[in-house]
């Protein structure tokens, strides 16, 4: 058992014992170490002011990702390297390249966007290839400029980034730092009232959790950091998940995917998507790059959000759910985990193991729309998912869930049974059938949507799958996306 988190910093070595479990990176940079580089805008991952990149070894080489400092925690860091943009120039004041880049550009109006925009950019420089337009729109969706200066930011990032460059200079003796701070020690810093605590194993974790089961669980901090920085709220005991071996573990085989519950959504997108297109669509618009490289598929479902936008896919694909408490595991259903708004099927000391989720078959077409009012870094009004399965141009079963139409994701099963036995060649059947899915929800009006409007578009998504997977020239209605221009028709 360590006492201390460890992590590099400017070239050394940090070791820190003494902080408080609720400390976020951006604390630590402006209030203990005094870099000021590094701006709090939003204080709650929308704006970027404050990314910083954070490296970490990943399959043997170093990787670094841009992360929200403002509600990043610190004892997150331990066994990385933190980055900011005081640390870019070298020693002499020579610019890093994405520096001069934007300075070049004129792609800087003031002291507080810049700085995120920077680090976003710098965090893309480390990736080994040319990025293009689309990628970097995608690297910048998490930093705002309310100065519309986008454009001069853009030409400095396709400039310094088009071509090929130079790997970032990591010198040798920081990357034998870190390879030396890699470690599996259980971590557990302040006393028995007042704790970060970072286990390494799922024995040690589930313990640990049995004994104190009034603590938070931290995964991403996507949800939590907010609550430190929003709600005020001085967290006494935190227990951090990332460090756990068995749930940072993803495993892709045959008929089904089964994701660790400290899998980020960085790291899933890709193995979702070759269950299907249109969720690694529909991770690509999850927040933005800083909060996808925390955030976590478990943190996404464990916090029984109405709105998340993981929990109605994998509702519809039959997603199952390992949960832990001491020594004891139990699977359930996806669906029956989510049993009223803030209420999950988890007894205190429990947590989320793993979701496992089942490959489509052959007969099945799947669709997921998210609609929310910016296409990135938005959360949904609304998400509706789709699993049809289709014999001799008949939906012979369907699954059909939302998120955003009740208090919980839930799956609309007067629709599923009205749309079973459609014919798909038979258009006119299908707005009656649609017509079912008002008995299913009585949905909210809130700042994201009306109720009308939710109902409105519920039904309209659902005209939108039927007449996608029938193959209709007409539906070719998407902007851009890992779909574009792959419309099956029915089997
Ligand atoms: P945390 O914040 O670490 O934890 C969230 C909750 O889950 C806590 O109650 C925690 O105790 C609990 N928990 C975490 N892991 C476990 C576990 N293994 N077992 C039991 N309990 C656990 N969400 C979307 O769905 N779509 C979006 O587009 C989106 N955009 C966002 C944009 C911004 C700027 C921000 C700040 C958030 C956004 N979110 C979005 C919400 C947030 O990212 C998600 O809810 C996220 O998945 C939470 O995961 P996390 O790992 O960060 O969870
Ligand atoms: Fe806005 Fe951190 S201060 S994202
Ligand atoms: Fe800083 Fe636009 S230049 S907000």
């Amino acid at each position: 058992m360590r006492n201390s988190i460890r992590f590099i910093h400017r070239g050394v070595v940090v070791e820190l014992e003494d902080f408080a479990p609720y400390a976020t990176v951006l604390d630590f940079l402006r209030l203990r170490v005094g870099n000021m580089g590094s701006k709090e805008g939003c204080a709650e991952g929308d704006c970027g002011a404050c990314t910083v990149a954070v490296g970490e070894i990943r399959e043997g080489a170093l990787r670094f990702e841009p992360v929200n400092a403002c509600i990043h925690l610190l004892g997150m860091l331990d066994a990385k390297v933190l980055l900011t943009v005081d640390d870019l120039a070298s020693e002499n004041d020579v610019l890093h390249p994405v520096q001069s880049a934007m300075a070049t550009a004129h792609a800087s109006q003031c002291g507080f966007c810049t700085p995120g925009f920077v680090m976003s950019l710098y965090a893309l420089y480390t990736r080994d290839t040319a990025a293009d337009r689309s990628t970097i729109n995608d690297w910048l969706a998490g930093n705002l400029c309310r100065c519309t200066g986008y454009r001069p930011i853009v030409d400095a990032a396709l400039e310094v980034l088009s071509a090929s460059h130079n790997q970032p200079n990591i010198p040798d003796s920081v990357m034998s730092l870190l390879q030396d701070l890699q470690n599996e020690d259980d971590i557990f810093t302040g006393d028995e009232k007042k704790f970060f605590a970072s286990p390494s194993t799922t024995e040690s974790l589930s313990a640990l959790y049995e004994k104190h089961p009034d603590a938070t669980l931290v995964a991403g901090a996507t949800d939590v950091g907010l609550w430190i920085t929003k709600q005020l709220r001085h967290i006494p005991k935190i227990i951090y998940l990332g460090r756990v071996t068995e749930l940072k573990r993803l495993v892709e085989a045959d008929a089904e995917l089964e994701i660790g519950a400290s899998v980020t959504c960085t790291h899933a997108e890709t193995a979702l998507g070759h269950i299907d297109p249109d969720i690694a669509e529909i991770m690509r618009r999850y927040g933005s790059k800083q909060v996808r490289a925390c955030a976590t598929i478990g943190g996404n479902i464990a916090n029984g959000s109405p709105i998340g936008d993981s929990p109605p896919m994998l509702i519809v694909l039959g997603a199952r759910l390992t949960l832990q408490r001491g020594n004891n595991t139990r699977t359930i259903a996806l669906e029956d985990f989510f049993i009223d708004y803030g209420q999950q099927d988890l007894a205190p000391g429990e947590f989320v193991k793993s979701v496992t989720i089942p490959h489509l078959e052959h007969n099945q077409s799947f669709r997921a729309y998210k609609i929310s009012k910016r296409f990135d870094q938005d959360i949904s009004a609304l998400l509706g998912a789709f699993r049809f399965t289709i014999e001799n141009n008949v939906i012979v079963a369907a699954r059909i869930a939302f998120g955003g139409m009740a208090p919980t994701p839930r799956r609309a099963s007067t629709l599923e049974q009205s749309i079973t036995g459609l014919s798909l060649a038979d258009e006119k059947r299908w707005p009656p059938a649609i017509d079912a899915l008002e008995q299913d929800f009585k949905p909210i009006g809130d700042m994201r949507a009306s109720a009308e409007y939710r109902m409105q578009t519920a039904k309209a998504l659902a005209l939108k799958a039927l007449t996608e997977v029938a193959g209709k020239e007409s539906t070719q209605t998407r902007v851009r996306g890992h779909r574009e221009d792959k419309f099956e028709s029915a089997a």
